[in-house]
């Protein structure tokens, strides 16, 4: 299966999946990254790993639909078949939704669906809750809130800080980011996409 990342940050996750790819756990490409921040690490990861990257600087754009249309020629010139968003930290519109329908994973840091958007670890910190964790979810326009794919829980400490809890989710989600895209995509390729909605629930 073909993919295209989309990330903006370190690029762990993009890491994690060329690495299952490398060693076979994974049957896939990664044809192109996407990202959005000209400082972005991930494209040093990316250059290490021979997967081309474009930059899609938001600035330059009048509005976030010019913006994923731009982003969907470029994943449909690649013949990207599933769009990976791994620390892809813009909200998505239904332009690029609807070009990939059912065919566009998130990663999240925290048991959804508790601790939407952009501040899940500091959330969980501040609940006070035991165990959080990571959620692989196909994406939908309202955000965090797509079929749940996979999970993994994750232990908070009593020492905690925002920092080294996000250390310990990070390892997780390199665990179940790669399995989760292999199994979200042969459902799909089984034709199965219709069931999808209803995976959680059985
Ligand atoms: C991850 O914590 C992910 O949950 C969130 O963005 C972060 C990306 O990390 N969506 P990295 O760039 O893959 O290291």
């Amino acid at each position: 299966v073909k993919l295209g990342v989309m990330a903006s940050g370190s690029g762990s996750n993009f890491e994690a999946i060329a690495q299952a790819i490398a060693d076979r756990q994974l049957n896939a490409q990664v044809e192109l990254l996407i990202y959005n921040n000209p400082g972005a690490k991930v494209v040093e990861r990316t250059a290490r790993w021979g997967v081309p990257s474009a930059l899609f600087n938001h600035r330059e754009f009048e509005n976030r639909e010019d913006l994923d249309r731009a982003i969907v020629q470029a994943l449909q010139q690649a013949g990207v078949e599933w769009v990976i968003m791994a620390g892809w930290m813009r909200i998505v519109t239904p332009i690029l939704i609807c070009a990939f329908e059912n065919r566009i994973l998130n990663i999240h840091p925290s048991l959804l669906p508790s601790f939407k958007g952009n501040r899940a670890v500091e959330q969980a910190l501040e609940a006070g809750v035991k165990i959080t964790g990571c959620t692989v979810h196909l994406v939908v326009p309202e955000v965090d809130s797509g079929t749940i794919i996979m999970q993994a829980a994750v232990p908070v400490l009593p020492d905690d800080t925002v920092e080294t809890l996000q250390n310990r989710i990070h390892l997780q989600e390199h665990q179940i980011y790669p399995p989760a895209i292999g199994f979200a995509s042969q459902a799909f390729r089984k034709k199965l996409d219709s069931e999808l909605p209803n995976l959680h629930r059985k």
